[in-house]
């Protein structure tokens, strides 16, 4: 595996690739690298000759300074899974080599940024466009790997290929979670020994949610699962008063991102999740339909 720092190191990786006909694979990713990160590695490796996988803590889609400051960083952890886990290039750059002049791009999504995370991270989305947008242009991949678990991401992409109309196509793979239930993530590590015993009550109660979901109304559903995750510390007393607390639970058309009052919909149904937990945000979701 070479690992490179540079963008002229990169596109000359990239060039080689192209002349000799290679297909590349490419998943973005901000490090602190865990199984869900290597799933879309593996799958990458089975499709794609040359597989590039990116390490960037990309300052600009973080609209929280704590959060970018907290934000694990373990790049000689990273590169020695990037080994292992079979990628040919692990471009590791530093911020000033990724963003040389101030970025003053910003990109619009319509109704699928107007939903979940988008008003409660103003910027984050069109921070994600510009750093992927220069690692498309950079990697020129002819397919991109992207988790589930970050699903309005995926849409905010498909939108930018459609803006762009570069002929990149989309792999969306699905979540990878921890033996109990937890989505794997970062963010995790920053979970106190507690409160990461208490996190699977996030997806036990999407869980149980999919289940009312073949008898109740998508508003009551949507009442459970909040009503579930806020009342959990009452049910279940916690040492330091660590409780949860729910930042949205939405019901949504799987491709629209637009919420549906019925669980019948054309595209499918998800449900996307965020809840703070001990001081970390984290998000998951579900497919109803
Ligand atoms: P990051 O959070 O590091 O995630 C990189 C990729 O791994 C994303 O596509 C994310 O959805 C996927 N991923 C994370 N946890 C996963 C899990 N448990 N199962 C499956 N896939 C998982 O998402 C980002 O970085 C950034 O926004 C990025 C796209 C790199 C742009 O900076």
């Amino acid at each position: 595996m070479q690992t490179i720092t540079t963008v002229a190191a990169l596109s000359q990786a990239v060039s080689e690739a192209k002349r000799q006909n290679k297909t590349i694979g490419l998943v973005p990713t901000m490090g602190a690298l865990h199984e869900g990160h290597l799933s879309l590695i593996t799958r990458a490796r089975k499709e794609n000759d040359v597989v590039i996988v990116s390490v960037f803590v990309n300052p600009i889609q973080f609209n929280n300074k704590e959060d970018l400051e907290k934000y694990p960083r373990t790049v000689e952890a990273d590169c020695r899974l990037l080994e292992t886990a079979g990628a040919d290039v692990a471009f590791v750059p530093a911020v000033e080599e990724m963003y040389p002049e101030p970025v003053t791009d910003v990109y619009h999504f319509g109704p699928i940024e107007e939903v979940m995370e988008g008003p409660r991270r103003p910027g984050h989305f069109s921070g994600v466009a510009v750093v992927v947008r220069r690692l498309f242009d950079l990697t020129q991949p002819n397919r991109a790997y992207f988790g589930e678990k970050d699903y309005q991401q995926i849409a905010v992409i498909r939108s930018l290929l459609q803006q762009t109309g570069y002929p990149i196509e989309l792999v969306p793979c699905p979540i990878v979670r921890a033996s109990d239930g937890l989505a794997l993530s970062s963010r995790n590590r920053r979970l106190s020994p507690a409160a990461r015993a208490m996190a699977p009550a996030i997806y036990e109660t999407l869980c149980q949610a999919v289940e009312m979901s073949e008898t109740d109304d998508v508003e009551d559903v949507k009442q459970f699962v909040v009503d579930n995750l806020a009342s959990y510390h009452l049910v279940n007393p916690q040492p330091d008063g660590l409780q949860f607390e729910p930042e949205y639970f939405e019901v949504v058309d799987a491709t629209t991102l637009q919420p549906v009052q019925k669980w019948k919909g054309e595209n499918g149904v998800v449900g996307c999740i965020a809840v703070w937990l001990d001081g970390v945000r984290l998000i998951d979701m579900v497919r109803f339909r």
